[in-house]
């Protein structure tokens, strides 16, 4: 196995063993695509979210939250173009009937030569080109022999009601952008924003994906966090927004401790941008399986509104307040998928040292910030001593588990695996003079703190 399938299967194995990320429907065999977050897994997604929150939406005045449908009429779907431009191309094996998309199975062709190549968006015919030309194998059985490809629509279908007919079809949202471009008007006349303004929300999106592996990082639903900021062209530069969304989109993905040498930006070519976008920058991180998607940045135009403005017949317009002039807004759209994320996080986090595995992930995303042991089990006031102790952090608000499981080095060892910062120990000193052992998950040094000090010392960074 080389290095990084090792890395990639490290991290699986870890997630599934600590209860951050399980198989989904595992105990009937799993359904491809699917994952769970486990007890782990939830905090540190709660954290990721929360920190997109805080950076985007609380510390910003002029970005108003929403949270919308996932299920939404078929009418919005045909209005922002997803119902015919939200597509793949897929083609199959005729050999070992191995379904895949025709721009991946060339892409990770040309990737295995050691050339980048971006063939997303190209119609089905220069796909098919390429793979005739090129006489590209089925990477399941080796043989040349595809179908012409086709394209295949992402959008999940669902029914209302028990009768499946076509009234009753809805989709599942393709991506949370339309909530908030369908609640334009309702945020216009509740809130009464001054353009420039943003309309953010965080939440699951759907995408009926064929290409598998790669973990969590393509599945068939996820969390995405996006947001839309409008502004009047005439007054404001687009260019200009789209800079300094891309700036503040980086520092986020440092505050994450995402390091600045695994993060790059890449144009989208035209073929491959989405079809309501005139611009389209991807900010790329170094997974352990490559140079891969995390977020996205795209200047929409005015085409969603507008394209919803004529659908539905209701004035999307905005009113200045100033002039009185009607205009409508054109938008920049930075895109987080926050799956992602946690992958990104948890790849970078990885570690192995002095035969231990530690994950060092930032104290602001850590699951737990710390772990309460008692010294020995066996002595009342000593357990005694560190339920008092550990009580009092979680009475405190602080993110703490317990363990007395073992002996302390094996404690450490399963703290260091899920990542927990500071371990603390309750010992016979304790009892004495109110002080308590703290470990530090990446230096392994140990200090003595007073209890009165601990709450502070722990959430400090
Ligand atoms: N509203 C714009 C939009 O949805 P996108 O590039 O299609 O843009 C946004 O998706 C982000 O969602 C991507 O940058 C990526 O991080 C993530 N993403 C897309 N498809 C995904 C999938 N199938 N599984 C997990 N994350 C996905």
């Amino acid at each position: 196995m080389s290095e990084i399938a090792d890395l990639q299967q490290k991290i699986v194995s870890l997630s599934k063993r600590r209860g951050y990320v399980f198989p989904g429907s595992e105990i009937y065999g799993g359904l491809s695509n699917t994952y769970d977050f486990g007890p782990l897994g939830v905090l540190l997604l709660r954290n990721i979210k929360n920190s997109w929150w805080d950076f985007f939406v609380t510390r910003r005045a002029n970005i108003q939250g929403l949270d919308t449908s996932i299920l939404m009429s078929p009418k919005v779907w045909e209005a922002s173009g997803h119902t015919s431009s939200f597509t793949d191309v897929l083609i199959d094996c005729r050999n070992c009937k191995n379904r895949t998309r025709a721009d991946h199975l060339i892409e990770a062709y040309f990737e295995a030569k050691g050339e980048k190549k971006i063939v997303e968006g190209l119609p089905p015919e220069e796909l098919s080109k390429i793979i005739e030309d090129n006489k590209i194998p089925c990477p399941k059985c080796g043989v040349h022999d595809w179908t012409k490809p086709r394209k295949f629509n992402l959008l999940f279908e669902t029914n209302v009601g028990i009768v499946t007919d076509s009234q009753a079809t809805v989709y599942l949202r393709g991506e949370i952008a339309q909530g908030m471009f369908v609640n334009f008007r309702n945020v216009l006349d509740t809130m009464r924003p001054r353009l420039p303004f943003g309309i953010a929300q965080s939440g699951k999106a759907f995408r009926n994906e064929i290409t598998l592996g790669n973990f969590i990082f393509r599945t068939l639903e996820f969390n995405l966090a996006e947001f839309e900021y409008f502004f009047d062209p005439a007054k404001d530069s687009w260019e200009a927004l789209f800079d300094y969304w891309k700036e503040e989109m980086r520092k986020w993905a440092l505050t994450l401790g995402l390091p600045e040498e695994k993060l790059s930006w890449r144009t989208h070519t035209d073929a491959e941008r989405a079809h309501y976008s005139t611009k389209t920058e991807d900010l790329d991180f170094e997974f352990p399986f490559g140079v891969k998607e995390l977020f996205g940045l795209a200047y929409r135009t005015d085409y969603d509104l507008k394209n919803h403005m004529e659908k539905s017949g209701e004035e999307l317009r905005y009113t200045d307040p100033e002039t009185g002039e009607k205009i409508l807004p054109h938008v920049i759209e930075p895109t987080f998928g926050i799956n992602r994320v946690l992958l990104a996080v948890l790849a970078d986090a990885y570690c192995e040292e002095e035969g231990r595995t530690v994950l060092k992930l930032p104290h602001t995303l850590a699951p737990y910030k710390a772990a309460v042991f008692p010294l020995v089990r066996n002595k009342e006031e000593v357990v005694g001593k560190a339920r008092e102790i550990f009580d009092m952090l979680v009475s405190e608000g602080v993110s703490v588990t317990w363990d007395d499981r073992g002996n302390i080095g094996k404690r450490y060892y399963s703290q260091d695996e899920i990542g927990t910062p500071f371990c603390v120990t309750i010992d016979y000193q304790t009892l004495e003079d109110d002080t308590v052992t703290v470990r530090d998950r990446d230096t392994m040094e140990q200090v003595r703190i007073a209890v009165s000090d601990l709450e502070f010392y722990l959430t400090r960074q």
